[in-house]
């Protein structure tokens, strides 16, 4: 059975003890549904939280519906499991937590990933980036560097990391691995690998990082890890010093800065043996871009930066460089945001590469343009 019929024959089992939140998990803005009680429940949509009018008609009925889901998935939710971590067919990720350790009653969290895809185009419309920052971008991906999107939790990640790997040149073979399919790839050659959770018994977990290990086996010329966020930080970052260019992934930092930081801290763990001084080296070398974006309080989306990743010094402090910058991001009276993302005055180190390429992005597209 395809995995769309798969999951629609799911949704129609599931829709009965789900009934209360149907639409809201129906409607496609809607990206978060919260069951903090049977008669509270909250809503995420454009990546603002909001109270629902809905509600179930008390605590047995949720606590039905949390019994149910973890049944359909083959699990159980009850005083010695009061934790539910489980991903559904049709590709909602669901999180529950039953009384007494929730103490308001049943509580569940249903995150449904997004289906929006957006294009270059979108983004400059919204302001994500300037039509500048979106060419500099495909350059990098037409050049095959290694680029890191960076970020919170809803602030556009993984959308960006599809938009991205839609500009890969032709005539590639890609990997994608992620935890729950949620990359929207139009590409001719592309294997997708999604994990799978351990059982009941604690067996049978497939993760990102045995993914990864199969994904080398498997000649890739790139390979794009949704969210890198355990031990495979270390193979990707592997991958990407023995010749595999053009590697992306997504990790949850504050800056790019923080973000090779934190890949650092994700490789340490998988192996204690390498020293620190060989890995920040490793490090150093493998990323090329990271791309920096955020979610605003009036719900918008901005790329922050974009910075290059020189190296490590001899004190093991990364060398992060911001091409362009959003130095300043103003509110205005109804409540919306406005800055630009500008160029801060440096030219990457391989602008070289880019002039030998032809590609029609001058040097003075760097300089800092004078306020006019
Ligand atoms: N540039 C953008 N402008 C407005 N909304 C966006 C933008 N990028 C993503 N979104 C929306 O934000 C939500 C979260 O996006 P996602 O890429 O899943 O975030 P993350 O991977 O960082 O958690 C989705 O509903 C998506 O449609
Ligand atoms: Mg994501």
């Amino acid at each position: 059975m395809s995995q769309d019929n798969q999951g629609s024959v799911f949704e129609a089992a599931i829709k009965n003890f789900l009934a209360p939140i149907w639409d809201l998990l129906k409607d496609d803005s809607v990206t978060e549904v919260m069951v903090n009680r049977h008669d509270e429940i909250w809503i995420e949509k454009g990546g603002k939280v909001y109270k629902s009018e809905t509600s179930f008609s008390d605590e047995d009925s949720v606590r039905a519906a949390a019994n149910n889901i973890a049944q359909s998935v083959g699990r159980r939710i009850d005083d010695q499991n009061p934790r539910l971590d489980a991903r559904l067919p049709n590709g909602y990720r669901i999180h529950a937590v039953i009384p007494p350790c929730a103490r308001k009653g049943t509580t569940i969290a249903i995150r449904k990933f997004s289906t929006t895809q957006f294009t270059f185009e979108d983004y400059i419309r919204f302001g994500t980036m300037t039509l500048d920052v979106a060419r500099f971008l495909d350059i990098c991906m037409k050049l095959g560097k290694n680029i890191l999107v960076s970020g919170g939790t809803g602030s556009g990640k993984t959308t960006l990391l599809s938009v991205l790997c839609n500009r890969i040149p032709k005539g590639q073979r890609i990997i994608v691995i992620e935890d729950s399919s949620e990359l929207q790839i139009n590409y001719e050659h592309v294997v997708f690998f999604e994990t799978r959770m351990a059982n009941e018994l604690g067996e049978g977990e497939v993760s990102i990082q045995d993914l990864l290990k199969s994904s080398l086996r498997l000649r890739p010329d790139r390979i794009i890890v949704g969210e890198v966020r355990g031990g495979e930080a270390l193979e990707l970052v592997q991958a990407m010093n023995t010749g595999h260019k053009g590697c992306l992934g997504t990790v949850h930092a504050n800056s790019p800065q923080d973000a090779i930081v934190r890949l650092e801290a994700l490789a340490q763990g998988a192996d204690s043996q390498l020293s620190e001084k060989a890995l920040q080296h490793q490090i150093g070398s493998a990323i090329d871009i990271v791309v920096q974006i955020s979610r605003y309080p009036d719900g918008s989306r901005r790329i922050g930066s974009v910075a290059e990743v020189l190296g490590v010094n001899d004190k093991g402090v990364y060398q992060v460089t911001d091409i362009y910058s959003l130095d300043r991001l103003v509110k205005k009276p109804d409540g919306s945001y406005s800055g630009v993302i500008k160029p801060v005055g440096v030219e990457p180190t391989f602008m070289k590469e880019i002039v030998d390429h032809q590609f029609p992005f001058p040097r003075e597209k760097f300089k800092i343009k004078s306020a006019a």
